[in-house]
C-alpha cells in the first residue's frame, strides 16, 4: 500500500473538491482490497496509517468531505463497505465530536475502516453467499467481529477506541444484536456510531439479490422500521448528514 500517493492526493491543491474525493475513494479502495487480500499485520499498520490522512482531510475540508460521502458506491464487496462505512461514520463522529478533545478521531477512523476486518476470517463462500445463511453459516458469520478484534490486537494496531467499534458493531439498542447482546447504554458510543452507518451501506449498496436502496429510502426505512436497533439522539444525527 503507497500511503504516499494517497497523501500526494491529499495535499494537491490542483484539484477539485470532487476530483479530490474520487482521488482518495479511489486510493483507499485499493488500500482495502490489498488489506483483505493480505491481512498481514504490516499491512494493518500501514492501513491505519493512510486512514489517519483520511481522517485529516474529512475533519479539515468540508466539501470533500461532503463529496466523499456522495461518491460511496453501492456494489458490494467486504472492502467497498469497509470505505463506505469508514467515511460515513467519520463524518458522523465528527458531527458529534469535533467540538471536544475527548475523542481521537484518528483511532476512531481506523476502527471504521477497519471494522470487518474478521470477515477475512470467515469463508469467503459464506460471505458472498447470495440471500440467506443457514444457521451453522450465520454462527460462521457472527464469529468476525471478535476474529477482527483479535486481528488488531495481534498487529498491535488496538486501541480502546477500536476495540469497541470492531466488538459491537453489530450490538443494537434493543439487545437484539451480537455477539453479546448488549443493550442501551451497556453498547459504546463509537459501537452505535459504526452500527447506523454498517445498516445504512447495508441498505444502500446493490447486491447480486437485490437492488440498492437510495439513501432517502434506506433513512426512511431505518427510522420507520429500525428504530429500536439505534440509539435516537446518534440517528437522528446521522439522517441530518444527508440534508
Ligand atoms: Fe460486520
Ligand atoms: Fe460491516
Amino acid at each position: 500500500m503507497k500511503v504516499e500517493a494517497l497523501t500526494a492526493a491529499i495535499e494537491d491543491q490542483s484539484l477539485t473538491p470532487q476530483e479530490k474525493a474520487q482521488a482518495v475513494y479511489q486510493h483507499s479502495m485499493g488500500m482495502m482490497e490489498r488489506l483483505v487480500e493480505h491481512p498481514t499485520s504490516e499491512n494493518i499498520l500501514t492501513s491505519k496509517q493512510a486512514v489517519s490522512a483520511i481522517t485529516d482531510l474529512i475533519l479539515s475540508d468540508d466539501q470533500t468531505a461532503k463529496s466523499l460521502l456522495r461518491i460511496t458506491s453501492h456494489d458490494f464487496y467486504t472492502y467497498t463497505h469497509s470505505v463506505n462505512v469508514g467515511v460515513t461514520a467519520i463524518m458522523l463522529a465528527k458531527a458529534l465530536f469535533s467540538k471536544s478533545d475527548a475523542h481521537d478521531l484518528h483511532e476512531l477512523g481506523a476502527g471504521f475502516f477497519l471494522h470487518d476486518l474478521g470477515k477475512v476470517k470467515v469463508d469467503t463462500a459464506i460471505i458472498n453467499k447470495p440471500g440467506r445463511l443457514t444457521d451453522r453459516e450465520m454462527q460462521r458469520m457472527r464469529t468476525h467481529p471478535y476474529q477482527g478484534y483479535k486481528m488488531l490486537a495481534e498487529a498491535g494496531a488496538l486501541s480502546e477506541e477500536c476495540r469497541y467499534i470492531v466488538m459491537q458493531h453489530h450490538e443494537f439498542t434493543d439487545g437484539s444484536g451480537y455477539p453479546k447482546r448488549l443493550k442501551g447504554d451497556e453498547i459504546h458510543i463509537y459501537g452505535h456510531i459504526c452500527g447506523i452507518a454498517d445498516v445504512f451501506d447495508a441498505l444502500t449498496a446493490e447486491r447480486s439479490y437485490k437492488k440498492a436502496m437510495t439513501p432517502f429510502d434506506a433513512l426512511k426505512l431505518m427510522q420507520q422500521q429500525m428504530s429500536h436497533h439505534f440509539d435516537r439522539e446518534l440517528f437522528s444525527r446521522f439522517v441530518l448528514l444527508f440534508q
